[in-house]
């Protein structure tokens, strides 16, 4: 009789959970072993700086299963436990309490970590990062709504804080230092109308802006401006961007480019090694290029295609980017990676906060961005998929139904 093989999944999270339960579902009757540095089981991001930070959804209901469920399936998960190197030649990691783990096949599914921002007083009391479920507790266990909260970087975890923060009583105070919000991720045209929205909804936006310093005694009592002002707030929140944890996989030889670079299947350059999450680095056919992308819906779709590849069952990874955010009362969702288009069409009424941008490269769409219209960008996303042509004044008309657009 063989002896069972064993698949290691180094990462906790999303990616990491999905890749153990689709082996699962896919019949595999091996070891899988999944190894996470958190308290947590692997849990869903998305409400931690909204829902959660909110206080409106409790820890449990961010787990993708319940504990029962990996003791069910017989997938052993080590918490509070990092892997410190991969030996490939032996087909083993190590793990910080002293023990090592063999294995057959490895994921990898590290994810990121945010990157620290570059200022004096970082360290004082009531000064936050946002990433995990216990930066999301940290932050509600230490509200003193009726301040002022400084939130330092307008990306995705910056306005989505901003938003919940002002919620909650703060005055907010976001400081970026491009000259758009968002820059990383959307066109000039949506980060024009974030900048609105925010506004209008009392936000105060700071942009070509950073921060010098973050002063107090022992708690943030004020922040030093790049331009020399100084401004005063109980609370602090950063949110500057993320950095891939990619160091196991370098020490460990594999070939690493912004993420550890994968093929189609998601396999690394050891055909025994995959990757997948934020951490994973893609040939994306759809869009042109390589990819790594700090989504959701990438991180639970890869784990499930590297599942399938760690069974010999996969099928090349190719989708659609797709992201949501929500901020105030309107819900945000992206689809593709606009960088390069010649004609835009609005749908909807932008002033109304209800409404879809498309992005034209040669009649085709090379990208949207809706906010309160998720329907009509799932239309774009399908009419995305079949590389159909359209017309700028059909998208724009209200009469015409986008999904009919897909039949003509
Ligand atoms: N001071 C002010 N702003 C800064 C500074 C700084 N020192 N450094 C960077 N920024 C700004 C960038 O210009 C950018 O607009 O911070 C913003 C960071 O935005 P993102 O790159 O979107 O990163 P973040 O909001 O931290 O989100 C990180 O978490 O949930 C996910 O989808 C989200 O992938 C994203 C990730």
């Amino acid at each position: 009789m063989f002896a069972k093989e064993t698949f290691v999944i180094i990462g906790a999270s999303q990616a990491g959970g999905w890749i153990a339960k689709t082996l699962r579902n896919e019949g595999f009757q091996g070891n899988i072993t999944l190894v996470g540095e958190e308290p947590y089981l692997p849990y869903e991001r998305p409400p931690l700086s909204k829902g959660a930070l909110l206080g409106e959804v409790n820890l449990e209901s961010t787990y993708f299963w319940p504990e029962g469920s990996y003791l069910e399936e017989k997938i052993d998960v080590i918490l509070k436990t990092r892997v410190t190197a991969i030996d490939r030649a032996e087909k083993s990691v190590e793990l910080d309490n002293g023990t090592t783990l063999n294995w057959d096949k490895l994921a990898i599914t590290t994810g990121t970590r945010v990157r620290p921002l570059d200022a004096a007083g970082v360290e004082l009391e009531g000064v936050h990062y946002l990433r995990t479920l216990d930066d999301t507790l940290k932050i509600r266990e230490e509200l003193s709504p009726g301040g002022t909260a400084l939130i330092v970087g307008g990306g995705w975890i910056g306005l989505e804080c901003a938003a919940t923060l002002t919620k909650l009583g703060y005055e907010t105070i976001v400081v970026e230092y491009a000259d758009r919000l968002c820059s990383r991720a959307v066109t000039p045209e949506i980060s024009n109308w974030m900048l609105h929205y925010h506004q209008s909804n009392g936000v105060r936006i700071l942009l070509n802006t950073g921060v010098k310093s973050i002063n107090g005694g022992d708690h943030v009592e004020s922040a030093t401006l790049s331009d020399g002002t100084e401004v005063n707030c109980s609370k602090v929140v950063i949110g500057i961007g993320v950095i891939p944890n990619t160091e196991l996989a370098e020490q460990a030889g594999l070939a690493v480019e912004n993420g550890i670079l994968v093929d189609e299947l998601c396999q690394t350059n050891d055909p025994n090694i995959f990757a997948a999450g934020d951490v994973s680095n893609h040939p994306n056919n759809i869009i042109g290029k390589r990819l790594r992308l700090e989504s959701w819906e990438n991180a639970m779709n890869q784990g499930i295609a590297t599942g399938k590849s760690m069974l010999g069952k996969g099928t090349a990874y190719n989708e659609i980017p797709w992201f949501w955010s929500d901020q105030f009362e309107a819900n945000i969702q992206m689809i593709g990676l606009p960088e390069e288009w010649n004609e835009t069409a609005t749908r909807g009424d932008k002033g109304k906060n209800e409404f879809v941008e498309f992005y034209l490269k040669n009649k085709l769409i090379v990208g949207a961005i809706s906010v309160n219209s998720t329907r009509d960008l799932r239309m774009a996303k399908r009419l995305m998929q079949a590389q159909k042509e359209v017309a700028k004044h059909d998208l724009e008309n209200p009469e015409i139904k986008i999904q009919a657009l897909l039949k003509s």
